[in-house]
């Protein structure tokens, strides 16, 4: 656990960015905590919580006034479909269709994979607000990895609706301080988990109506899917019929506030991105020891460096990734070069976040 600022009440005048008033944070560990907090999302109210991904900024999801103020607080232009959060998968037949929900296919990955990084897009049932998915008519429901998330579902008694906390088109949280930081007193409350151990966004799948087709590579590797229910359509980034099936992973997203470069230190080509002018400070997001070897040959001196893993380890990546983009972000630099990593397991959704992150600057956004 990190450390915890002030008793349960919390202490509202703990400052964000810049001097702003941040919100109250509390254990999550603390019995009391979750009983606030669980308070607050039955009256309406936002709840920043820790899930094994990253950290969520949760409403009750059957509550469309409290769903929208999500939107209000990430400042985000447009209304995503959000995810559901469930205590445990007995609750999916509550929220998606009886033909869903009764798919074999949901249970066997229910079964293999919840609570875990996996996010199930399934035809949903009335009961869930047409703002919680956007219009429309699926809803993606999942059981996070997290005793604090867990628990605050089971004393809210409600589902939460809970996209990322940080606000729209940045980096994502993986610590309270850097909630914090980003939403300060947009939130009611902020339940401190300490660090989040997969690093990114869930894995989301969409099973609605027979189909099975990756939306987007996160925290659980398609390999891994592909080998309890068979091969998977790929519907990310441009491929036929993605914007209407798959809406929020177009744009902005995940950007730091610095331009950030993908270049391989293996690649001739890339050579020149290296290259560092007299006085410029550039920053190196190596993925491993030999990559920041490679690098550092090719070109730098960098002022500051994140290695997402000694050895590369793709697991390790992912739960270093948002953590070392926050870190450089924070370094005062013109630029960062990002070293690519191998696009298998866990490397798909770390490429596709550096993707954005470098499209995003490179279009201005
Ligand atoms: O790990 C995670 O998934 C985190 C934690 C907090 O659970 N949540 C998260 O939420 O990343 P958010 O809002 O940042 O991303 C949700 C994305 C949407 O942008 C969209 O791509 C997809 O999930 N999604 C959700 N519901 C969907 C639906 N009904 N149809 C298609 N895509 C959906
Ligand atoms: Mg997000």
């Amino acid at each position: 656990m990190n450390e915890h600022e002030g008793p349960p009440g919390g202490d509202p005048g703990r400052p964000g960015r810049r001097g702003r008033p941040g919100p109250p944070v509390l254990p999550g560990d603390d019995p009391a905590s979750i009983a606030i907090a669980a308070d607050r999302l039955r009256a309406g109210g936002l709840v920043v919580f820790p899930t094994e991904t990253v950290y969520g900024l949760g409403a009750n999801a059957l509550d469309a006034r409290a769903v929208a103020r999500i939107f209000a607080a990430k400042h985000r232009p447009r209304f995503d479909p959000l995810i559901v959060h469930l205590a445990d998968a007995s609750a999916v037949g509550m929220y998606a269709t009886e033909d869903d929900a009764g798919d074999p296919r949901v249970a066997r990955l229910a079964a293999r994979f919840w609570p875990g990084p996996l996010t199930l897009v399934l035809r949903k049932r009335a009961i869930i607000p047409g703002l919680v998915t956007a219009g429309l008519a699926t809803v993606g429901l999942r059981v996070p990895d997290h005793p604090v998330a867990r628990a605050l579902i089971r004393a809210a008694g409600v589902p939460l609706a809970a996209p990322s906390a940080n606000r729209f088109g940045l980096l994502s949280p993986t610590r309270a301080a850097h909630v914090v930081a980003g939403l300060g007193a947009r939130v009611d409350l902020v339940l401190d988990g300490g660090p989040c151990t997969v690093g990114v966004e869930s894995t989301v799948i969409l099973l609605a109506a027979g189909r099975a087709a990756l939306l987007r590579p996160g925290g659980l590797a398609l390999e891994a899917i592909e080998a309890e229910i068979g091969p998977l359509e790929i519907l990310v980034d441009g491929a036929p019929g993605t914007a209407e099936l798959a809406p929020g992973r177009t744009g902005a997203h995940y950007a730091p506030r610095v331009p950030l470069w993908l270049a391989d230190p293996r690649d001739p080509g890339a050579a020149p991105a290296f290259v560092v002018a007299p006085g410029e400070r550039v920053g190196l997001l190596a993925a491993s020891r030999a990559g920041q070897a490679l690098a550092e040959a090719a070109g730098g001196p960098f002022v500051a460096t994140e290695v997402l893993d000694p050895d590369g380890d793709l697991v390790g990546a992912a739960a270093r990734l948002f953590e070392a983009l926050h870190a450089l972000q924070e370094a005062g630099l013109a630029r960062i070069i990002a070293e690519p990593v191998p696009e298998v397991g866990l490397g798909r959704a770390v490429m596709d976040r550096l993707r954005r992150a470098a499209r995003d600057v490179a279009a201005g956004q």
